[in-house]
């Protein structure tokens, strides 16, 4: 009892010097603890006289309480500087300015087909695809264009090997062939793809994109090509109207044949598709020619049907704007970054279709 007031401030004096955690936990269990200091003075209540018991015990709560309070208060400010060097080493800078990075952009061309090919599935065709190295059969003469036609000179047709009867396509019609000797008709099938010709200029490049179309069944006939391609025209262009004229032409693969133009006007040095005075050719079509459905093994006294073939590049052209075709395949990144479509910014109706 007597020396109550010393073991208090042997204990404060202990605890004024705890530093950290885990010295507090140790005096923690030097005092508290089984066999702790004060432990031992509430073991020894029972040792005092009667008289002395309730002012010992009462002091020894006192002290008890008073401890207990200040490492309570230790404790806290411990946590709370963990707390501080945590939040001090781990602050976020947001000042920092972000990392920038590279998005790519659709290449017209590809937007193009995507958009094209997106318009006619909406009617029921599907796309096919043919190689780009054909051979003379499948590029001219399964498709009914003689001997001695011009396209098949030299001047006009890259040949690889001649010997090997290899060449560059010259259109994407050879994929008509490869389409219905492959299977049975019905036929109704779009075909995206490059192709190649002896050309360099403003508006012609030595490879470009065509887009075949062909609908074989039993009862086709031009109505439905004008039907088929007024649709495609208005869609393409989104316009309500469209003036469209239908030339008399001449392909070896169709009869009749016939090339097709819109109408357009320039309004504020800009091209309006749609109508006006004014004829833009873009397109070559047809019946499909007899002696084309017999190559193919298609019986023409029960089938028949039309085929077009669309310049690519040249749409992409229109409806956007670009006047020089070459600069379409010099992979400037400039040109690519001013005419290049946002890969996420798909218009709704074409959504799902991008390649
Ligand atoms: N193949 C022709 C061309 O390249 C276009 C065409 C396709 C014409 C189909 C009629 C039918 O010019």
């Amino acid at each position: 009892m007597e020396n109550l007031e010393r073991i208090q401030s042997d204990i404060l004096d202990k605890i004024k010097n705890v530093s950290d955690r885990n010295s507090y936990e140790k005096i923690k269990t030097e005092i508290f603890g089984k066999k702790g200091i004060i432990t031992e003075l509430f073991k020894k209540i029972g040792t005092l006289e009667q008289n002395e018991r309730k002012e010992y015990a009462s002091k020894l709560n006192f002290l008890k309480t008073k401890v207990n309070e200040i490492l309570e208060k230790k404790i806290e400010s411990f946590d709370q500087s963990e707390i501080n060097k945590k939040l001090k080493n781990e602050k976020i800078d947001i000042t920092l300015p972000g990392r920038s990075y590279f998005s790519g952009k659709i290449h017209p061309v590809s937007q193009v087909i995507d958009e094209v090919t997106s318009i006619f599935s909406e009617i029921g065709f599907s796309v096919e695809e043919g190689p780009d190295i054909e051979n003379e059969y499948y590029n001219f003469s399964a498709l009914n264009t003689p001997e001695n036609h011009p396209a098949r000179d030299m001047h006009d047709t890259f040949y690889l090997d001649h010997s090997k009867d290899l060449l560059l396509r010259t259109h994407t019609s050879p994929v008509q062939i490869r389409t219905m000797i492959k299977s049975k008709p019905p036929f109704k099938i779009i075909a995206p793809g490059r192709t190649y010709r002896h050309d360099s200029d403003q508006t012609h490049s030595p490879m470009f994109h065509q887009l075949e179309g062909l609908h074989i069944d039993k009862n086709i006939n031009m109505g439905h090509l004008k039907g088929c391609l007024y649709y495609f025209v208005k869609k393409f262009f989104e316009v309500e109207k469209v003036k469209i004229r239908f030339r008399p032409s001449h392909f070896p693969f169709t009869e009749p044949s016939a090339e097709v133009d819109i109408g357009y006007k320039i309004e504020d040095g800009k091209i309006k598709i749609g109508d006006g005075d004014k004829w833009l050719e873009i397109l070559g079509c047809g019946m499909v020619h007899p002696n084309v459905l017999k190559n193919a093994k298609v019986n023409p006294q029960k089938y028949q049907g039309y085929a077009f073939g669309v310049g690519i590049d040249r749409l992409a052209m229109l409806k956007y704007g670009i006047n020089d075709l070459r600069a379409f395949f010099e992979s400037d990144i400039r040109w690519l970054e001013f005419y290049g479509f946002d890969p996420l910014d798909v218009p709704t109706n074409y959504r799902g279709l991008s390649r």
